[in-house]
């Protein structure tokens, strides 16, 4: 069958099998789509619109669509199962193909022969690869990108299970693509002499377990289901085209490398004891230390932190609701990424928009949307059920930060922020929406997967096997979900606190 793909300004003839989804085909081809859900049927991001031909309506497109959606063409592309040829218009997709963005932080032509390394801080939706000096560690230059894995589902669960329907080939395909179209426009940097640049030709990985996993080639049959177990926590060396690539070594459960580079940073950096890591995302991970032991640990919070299955949510891109204050009489002031029109609303922007509707009265402490929408502008707003998916990754978080924090026995002095995400929050309104405790000081540390894992590209191996050892030795699993007061405490949080500002 023939099937024209309409997409941002691209037009793709395709030949199209049967038997598949046309989510299963777009992926099959590469085309990046949004599918947060990993093609349950649940998020509304695959929302494609047939042109030309048909596509029967499926009982999922009847939940996501009206009737007159339905009517003009909007299906999803997760449900549809072309039986003719088809045109359609895919509006969600993300150019997952542009070429990464390069930050150069010095002058690259002075880099001397044989003195960088290659080091990568691999996410689940971004993915940088650095160059580093290889002796003090500076940044000579980085290369961003979204990991192509994203239309494989939004956070690691959907990933896992994607692997386990139709294998883990695909996805550890997708994480050598990335880092493939990273190393060359490092290379371009470089003026095509990255290679001669280099002590060795190795990459250092931090990655979460799930990502580390699927670039090992690790098992995922235990990492999959509970109690969610990786199939090694050690470090893992392989050869990939050329290269010896170096994981990190994970912790256990969904706690994996970035912590284990977020930890060494923090203890590289002497932070006093006892000071809790938090690694705010999709999983959020925690670290709680008081010198003696480190607890650790997982909460699912789901992709509401970085808008997904939010029906305006997007990622901090341009166009993205970033900050935002509201007042009874001149209602919504908001700031976009780039200062461009307002497309929709990232993590950052959701913080400030509830922090400040629920002190403006707009939404009340347990969530209720007396209008049954917060209206942002003419085209922008936020559903009750939106508010409900916020509440319930913020309680996720909250309560195992909770959790930890008694289960240590110790309050920490700070709670440090992990993370690229954490730095763009206004720490104010996360406070005020009871993501975080209010009596603890917290500081964001920025990327500690990429601080840690710089670390361990430039220190001896005695000095990598001397953390390694510290965490081994000291860390205890707190197995959050087996709490017997986790209920009640997730119940509770799921509410705004009253004094939201
Ligand atoms: S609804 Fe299709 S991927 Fe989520």
């Amino acid at each position: 069958m023939k099937f024209t793909l309409r997409t941002r300004g691209e037009t793709f003839d395709l030949m199209f099998p049967s038997g598949i989804s046309l989510l299963e085909f777009l992926q099959s081809q590469e085309i990046p789509v949004n599918a947060a859900c990993g093609g349950k049927g649940t998020c509304t991001k695959c929302r494609c619109k047939v042109e030309k031909g048909f596509l029967p309506i499926s009982v999922a497109d009847r939940k996501a669509f009206n009737e007159s959606e339905l009517a003009s063409g909007w299906r999803l592309s997760c449900q549809a199962r072309p039986r003719t040829s088809l045109s359609a218009f895919l509006p969600g997709s993300e150019n997952l193909r542009l070429k990464p963005r390069v930050v150069e932080f010095t002058d690259l032509s002075t880099t001397a022969p044989k003195s960088a390394r290659l080091v990568c801080d691999l996410g689940s939706t971004g993915v940088v690869v650095a160059v580093i000096d290889g002796t003090s560690g500076k940044l000579l230059v980085e290369s961003h990108l979204l990991n192509k894995q994203i239309p494989f589902g939004a956070d690691v669960m959907t990933r896992l299970e994607s692997a386990q329907r139709k294998g883990t080939e695909p996805l550890r395909k997708a994480l050598f693509d990335t880092f493939r179209i990273c190393l060359k426009s490092l290379d371009e940097a470089f003026k095509g002499g990255l290679a001669e640049k280099l002590v060795d030709r190795k990459l250092y990985v931090s990655g979460n377990s799930v990502m580390t996993s699927f670039l090992a080639a690790l098992s995922i049959e235990e990492l999959a289901v509970a109690p969610f177990q990786p199939a090694s926590t050690d470090e893992n060396r392989f050869e990939w085209e050329g290269y010896e690539i170096v994981t990190l070594p994970l912790l256990g459960g969904f706690v994996g490398g970035d912590t284990f580079a977020g930890i060494a940073a923090l203890l590289d950096r002497q932070a006093p004891t006892p000071w809790m890591l938090v690694d705010i995302g999709t999983n959020t991970e925690i670290v709680s230390f008081d010198g003696e032991k480190m607890f650790f640990s997982s909460a699912p919070a789901g992709p509401a932190f970085e808008g997904g299955n939010i029906t305006h949510g997007m990622r901090a891109e341009m166009g993205a609701i970033s900050q935002a204050t509201y007042s009874r009489e001149s209602g919504w002031k908001l700031t976009t990424i780039g200062d461009d029109v307002a497309k929709g609303i990232c993590g950052s922007g959701l913080m400030d928009v509830l922090a400040q509707a629920v002190a403006g009265g707009v939404i009340t402490e347990d969530g209720y949307v007396p209008d049954g929408q917060v209206r942002l502008t003419e085209d922008i707003f936020l559903t009750a059920d939106d508010v409900r998916e916020f509440q319930l990754a913020k309680s996720a978080t909250r309560t195992a930060i909770d959790l930890m924090i008694d289960r240590a026995g110790v309050s920490p002095n700070k709670i440090y922020l992990a993370g690229t995400f954490a730095q763009h929050l206004d720490l104010k309104s996360v406070r005020a929406i009871g993501l975080l405790p209010n009596d603890i000081e917290s500081e964001a540390i920025g990327n500690a997967s990429l601080t840690g894992v710089i670390l361990r590209a430039i220190s001896p191996e005695s000095e990598i096997e001397k953390v390694k050892s510290e965490i081994d030795t000291k860390k205890i699993a707190i197995e959050l979900a087996l709490q017997d007061d986790f209920q009640d405490r997730f119940v509770r949080n799921l509410n705004f606190p009253k004094d939201a500002s």
